[in-house]
């Protein structure tokens, strides 16, 4: 993992200085609990687990990765009044997902909000093909992401996204809008890997 990353992260979250934590799950995955049926959900740079504990309250079963120790301790206080079989938090770097063996590979829903455009340590591609590779067939995969700026390292130009991802999974949107919190241009994107959805309780 990036060290640097790493320790910025942690400081933040040691001195509580956690702007994205607004307690409040983001419209573009509300709207996706009407759309479709409870499944499983990963969540990737879970953080506090705010996303997690409303895919649970819809019925969902979710798991989340985080590799800042004090993100996961805050989600799992808030996720401990569900039943522990709902959910699984990892503390762990997701670039190397492949070493996480008790994660899924048939995932109904993968969502990152603001982590992966954060990731200098492997390239898009490769975090993509990796993605790619948890989802089941016909699985979305919901991503914020910001754009790139002058004074900042994070950041994945839209352009390159689509790019990275368009071996895998098809682009069904993207929506851009000012972000006030970060104070630039992001993206939503929603994409969805080729192929019939078989239904969670047949597997
Ligand atoms: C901007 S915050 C967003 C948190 C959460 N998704 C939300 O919307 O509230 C990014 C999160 O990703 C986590 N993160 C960043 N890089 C990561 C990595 N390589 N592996 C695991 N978690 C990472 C950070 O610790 C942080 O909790």
């Amino acid at each position: 993992m990036t060290e640097d990353r790493y320790a910025r992260f942690s400081e933040r979250y040691a001195s509580g200085d956690i702007p994205w934590d607004s307690g409040i799950t983001p419209p573009e995955i509300v709207e996706l609990f009407a759309e479709l049926p409870a499944g499983r959900a990963l969540d990737l740079g879970c953080g506090s687990g705010t996303v997690i504990r409303d895919l649970l309250r819809q019925g969902w079963r979710a798991d989340g990765v985080d590799f800042v120790q004090k993100a996961i301790d805050i989600a799992s206080a808030k996720l401990s009044g569900f039943p522990a079989d709902a959910y699984r938090l990892f503390c762990h770097d997701v670039t190397r997902l492949d070493q996480l063996p008790d994660l899924r590979s048939d995932y109904d829903l993968i969502i990152d909000i603001g982590c992966g455009h954060s990731i200098n340590t492997i390239t898009i591609e490769a975090y993509a093909h990796a993605i790619a590779n948890r989802l089941a067939p016909g699985g979305l995969f919901m991503l914020y992401a910001s754009h790139p700026r002058r004074e900042s390292t994070v950041g994945w130009d839209p352009r390159t996204v689509a790019a990275a991802f368009a071996p895998h999974l098809d682009l069904l949107w993207e929506q851009r809008s000012d972000d006030k919190t970060i104070g630039a241009l992001a993206s939503w994107y929603k994409m969805r890997k080729a192929g019939l959805i078989t239904g969670h309780f047949m597997r």
